[in-house]
């Protein structure tokens, strides 16, 4: 079975890896989809993303980084992917996750899996681990470590 992983990634958090690895053991393939939001300006462009994930799942074999525009089932068509696998952390993801997922279903006949987060990573988020970082509190350990190197920097650029 191949799945694919959607998000943003803005940047890839431990959790996002937890999720990947725990997916990739059980599938024979996946793919991390970036969307691509023209609306939206990011702290890492969507190539960023793309290398900053590529480093931190870089020890799966059957993992795949790539990009998409638009809906993602029109991605999923296109690449022969039929099932979406999403983490949740808690109860407040699931029922945007839920519309989400029933909506994939009906306008692309595409299936979502569901991937509870591990204890240890149900609390984080991009948004969070960059307010935390934007502060000067510490973010060692919620990120991988190239993606923290990669936040300090982006940050001290900003100042
Ligand atoms: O990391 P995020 O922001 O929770 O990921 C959300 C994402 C990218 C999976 C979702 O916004 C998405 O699939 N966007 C693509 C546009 C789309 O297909 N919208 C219809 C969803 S029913």
């Amino acid at each position: 079975m191949r799945v694919v992983v959607p998000g943003s990634f803005d940047p890839i958090t431990n959790g996002h890896v937890d999720v990947v690895e725990r997916v990739a053991r059980r599938v024979d393939h996946v793919v991390v989809a970036v969307l691509v939001n023209p609306a939206k300006q990011g702290t890492f462009s969507v190539d960023e993303r793309m290398d900053l994930i590529r480093a931190s799942l870089d020890h799966l074999d059957n993992v795949a980084v790539d990009a998409f525009e638009g809906l993602l089932v029109d991605w999923c068509n296109a690449n022969g992917i039929g099932v979406i696998a999403k983490g949740l952390r808690a109860v407040a993801d699931f029922e945007y996750e839920l519309q989400m997922a029933q909506m994939n279903a009906r306008i692309g006949d595409i299936e979502t899996m569901f991937v509870p987060a591990s204890p240890s990573s149900s609390y984080l988020s991009s948004s969070l681990v960059k307010e935390v970082a934007r502060f000067g509190g510490t973010v060692t350990g919620t990120v991988p470590a190239v993606v923290e190197d990669a936040l300090l920097a982006r940050l001290a650029e900003s100042d």
